[in-house]
């Protein structure tokens, strides 16, 4: 439902929805995604969620490419993350394939979230220990080229 990107989100923390659109196209998406990186400073993460080929890393590339990241930008299949150079480094990473973070998997973790602006995929998978979020970006189909995309974040981010 359309509204105002102002009405409160059904969290019990003072998380509120700043913004909710509907996308028609990846590029839609990606420019979406770049106008939220224009508001992100090295040590945010960046939760993305959504259903398989809802667009999570069509937004990562989006953001990646306007925080400056030249190579391509695609899912960490077979790793759990990339890390990017930038002039604020970027990380990408898809917890996907992991079921519960310990320790042990925290200290491969860790480093991806030092001085970069962190992008998360499946941070549901990610559990208590990812680090707290300066915003979050849910995605759902509408149709084959539409995607609803909320931005939840404890303040206005200024967009
Ligand atoms: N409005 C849209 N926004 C984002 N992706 C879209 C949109 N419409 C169609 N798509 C397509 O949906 C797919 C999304 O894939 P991807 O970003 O890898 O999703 P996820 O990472 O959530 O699995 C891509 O093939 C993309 O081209
Ligand atoms: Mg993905």
């Amino acid at each position: 439902m359309p509204n105002d990107g102002r009405s409160p989100a059904t969290s019990v923390s003072d998380t509120i929805t700043v913004l909710e659109v509907v996308t028609g196209s990846p590029e839609e998406t990606e420019a979406l995604a770049a106008r939220l990186a224009g508001l992100l400073r090295a040590g945010d993460v960046v939760a993305v969620s959504g259903e398989l080929g809802a667009g999570k890393t069509t937004f990562v590339r989006g953001a990646a490419r306007a925080l400056g990241v030249r190579e391509p930008v695609s899912s960490p299949t077979f790793t759990i993350g990339h890390r990017y150079d930038a002039p604020v480094p970027v990380a990408h990473l898809d917890l996907y394939r992991i079921a519960g973070i310990d320790p042990e998997e925290w200290a491969d973790l860790e480093p991806y979230f030092d001085g970069t602006v962190a992008f998360v995929e499946w941070p549901e998978h990610g559990g208590d220990w990812l680090p707290e979020t300066r915003a979050t970006v849910t995605l759902n189909h509408v149709d084959e080229s539409h995607r609803q995309v909320s931005i939840d974040s404890d303040d206005d981010l200024g967009l």
